[in-house]
């Protein structure tokens, strides 16, 4: 659906020139949820804007849809561009105008007939919820409420993309996780691709299917979110991992334990559990549960149980080998 070729944009400031996106190649397929993450300045806000050409690429190949934006006259891109819509993290809406007439704005600019265009806001605000403000004013929304009339209006010529740019960085967490669920239904509902930025792990777990991470104009890489929450190979990737995953043991457990600490790995559809108890019974090992953290992350779990293990020195050993064997794998954190 969208296709990336050698897309470079760089910026001239002060007489010095920035290059913000760097050799960018990137594939996204029809019906992904993609998300772009990188801390501030790493050039996700500028990737996405060459990806409806609200910035000019200094160079390279910008594909939607099959259509090459770059090579467009003015008339064919602003056509081309109705079809990519977009949302913010401050929502921009016309302050001026109320609900149902800041989400026809847009159905007017496209030319749509103007007697469907009150049925089509009707829809419209049914599809996001908010059939019952259409005649308030954007200040008299809160923060999600304004996220989905901004939906509503980036969707309402039937785009193919759907662009958003920290949509939900300006929200708290429950609110954001309802726009996160409203993106996902109109994901499945319209079959919309979805390109999401966000500096938050947390919100390419819930909602995205493949994930690219972005350093200095770069992606350093790339793939699918359970390969990549899994088995990341850059360290910024585990940075970013580390958010959602992390967990520390208090040192006063590590300390006072007399038995071998370990982290044992669950990955997929594995039946850890019942491994586990089975090696330890079969080596007379004994097995205390510590810590746990199992997160979903496309309905496959991910996560790690760390157990206390007491008994024989060998009989200890033989359970850390069997075990590491029979499960995605073990991690020794006390001998
Ligand atoms: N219009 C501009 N003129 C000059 N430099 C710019 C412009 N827009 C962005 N830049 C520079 O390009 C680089 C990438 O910026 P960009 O906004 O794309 O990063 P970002 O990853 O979206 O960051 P954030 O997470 O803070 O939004 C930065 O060094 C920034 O200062
Ligand atoms: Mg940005």
């Amino acid at each position: 659906m969208i296709e990336l070729i050698g897309l470079t944009k760089q910026y001239r400031s002060r007489g010095k020139m920035i290059t913000a996106v760097d050799e960018v190649n990137l594939h996204i397929a029809k019906g992904d949820i993609y998300g772009i993450v990188g801390y501030s300045g790493a050039g996700k806000s500028s990737l996405l804007r060459c990806m409806n050409l609200l910035e000019k690429p200094t160079r390279g190949e910008v594909v939607v849809n099959g259509v090459e934006l770059t090579k467009l006259s003015k008339e064919e891109l602003r056509l081309s561009r109705q079809k990519i819509g977009m949302i913010f993290q401050h929502f921009n809406l016309i302050t001026s105008k109320t609900v149902a007439e800041n989400v026809a704005f847009n159905l007017k600019a496209a030319g749509k007939k103007k007697e469907d265009i009150p049925g089509r806001v009707k829809e419209l605000l049914d599809l996001v919820g908010l059939l019952d403000k259409a005649d308030y004013y954007p200040a008299q929304l809160s923060g999600g409420q304004k996220q989905r009339v901004g939906i509503a209006r980036a969707i309402a010529n039937d785009p193919h993309v759907l662009l958003c740019d920290e949509a939900t960085s300006a929200l708290d967490p429950k609110t954001t996780e309802s726009i996160l669920e409203l993106l996902k239904e109109i994901n499945k509902k319209l079959n919309l691709t979805i390109v999401l930025i966000t500096h938050e792990m947390e919100v390419v777990k819930e909602i995205c299917n493949r994930v690219a991470v972005m350093e200095s104009g770069r992606i350093v890489e790339e793939g699918g979110v359970y390969q990549i929450f899994s088995d990341p190979k850059e360290s910024l990737t585990r940075d970013f991992i580390d958010k959602v995953m992390q967990f520390s043991l208090p040192d006063r457990l590590m300390k006072s334990s007399s038995g071998t600490i370990v982290k044992i790995l669950f990955r997929e559809a594995k039946a850890e559990e019942a491994v586990v108890s089975d090696v330890l019974q079969s080596c007379q090992v004994k097995g205390n549960i510590l810590h746990g953290k199992i997160e979903y992350i496309q309905d496959a779990p991910l996560g790690f149980f760390v157990m206390e293990l007491t008994g024989e020195r060998e009989e200890v050993d033989k359970a850390v080998a069997l075990l590491d064997e029979k499960t995605a794998g073990v991690e020794v954190m006390k001998p």
